[in-house]
């Protein structure tokens, strides 16, 4: 088996500019509001691990992993794909923590992808239950991506996280998202936003950071049936 280099996202232009896809050995953080394709195109990115022989840590902390749109991405590879996967799902930010601090436990041999699909939703319902909580459950979402990166580093995975903020009519509560935000992309070496566009099966997609520090770039993806792609394709 080949040495997992990097793991294509599916969107060409993306992937060119990150020079075949996600990177290995740090974090990347997809984020947007409800419906912008986040679980889509982190489930691309399981797949194409998959493709390569490499498995997937699967955390799914909003309980939104459906086997039906993975075998739709997934295609003629869903069963290989499918045994290439392993699922959590936490039922508190509590336990998403201790997730992350057994993470090196779950993954024996082959591994190249860990997927945080959506690490702030535990988050939020936790700072949500108990304002007077928010500045300890920040230092623990600090705490936890601190981890993620180090694990990525020393275990030689990508990880993948993937947060969902809310449109300015839909803020709650008001004081969370921007620090949540920007703890996410100060430990992410690649980040891509998505935006919803005006026909709601595009997306604006923006790749806002990427680890060669080039410029920002643009372009539009179309969510089908198959997933996630860059429209008009090339
Ligand atoms: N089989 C499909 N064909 C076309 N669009 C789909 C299909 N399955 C889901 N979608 C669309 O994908 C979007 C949800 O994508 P998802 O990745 O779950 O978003 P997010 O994780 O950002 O909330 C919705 O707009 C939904 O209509
Ligand atoms: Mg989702």
């Amino acid at each position: 088996m080949a040495v997992l280099q990097k793991i294509p996202t599916g969107c060409d232009r993306i992937d060119q500019i990150l020079s075949g896809g996600i990177q290995i050995g740090s974090v990347s953080l997809i984020y947007g509001e409800a419906e912008t394709g986040k679980t889509t195109l982190a489930m691309q990115c399981v797949v194409n691990c998959a493709r390569q022989g490499y498995k997937t840590l699967f955390v799914d902390c909003d309980n939104t992993f459906s086997v039906r749109r993975l075998s739709q991405i997934a295609s003629d590879k869903f069963k290989e794909v499918a045994e290439l996967i392993i699922l959590m799902k936490p039922n508190d930010f509590h336990e998403q923590g201790v997730v992350v601090d057994r993470l090196t436990d779950y993954m024996t041999k082959n591994f190249g992808l860990v997927v945080f699909d959506t690490v702030t939703s535990l988050y939020r319902l936790s700072v949500g239950e108990s304002a007077s909580k928010t500045f300890e459950m920040n230092r623990e979402l600090n705490r936890q991506l601190a981890v993620l990166a180090q694990v990525a580093r020393t275990q030689k995975v990508a990880v993948l996280t993937t947060s969902q903020v809310h449109s300015a009519l839909n803020r709650v509560p008001v004081s969370v998202q921007p620090v949540a935000t920007r703890v996410l992309k100060f430990w992410a070496d690649t980040v891509i936003a998505l935006n919803p566009a005006e026909n709601p099966q595009m997306v604006r997609a923006v790749l806002e950071k990427n680890p060669r520090k080039l410029q920002a770039v643009t372009c539009d993806l179309k969510i089908e049936e198959k997933g996630i792609h860059e429209y008009p394709m090339h």
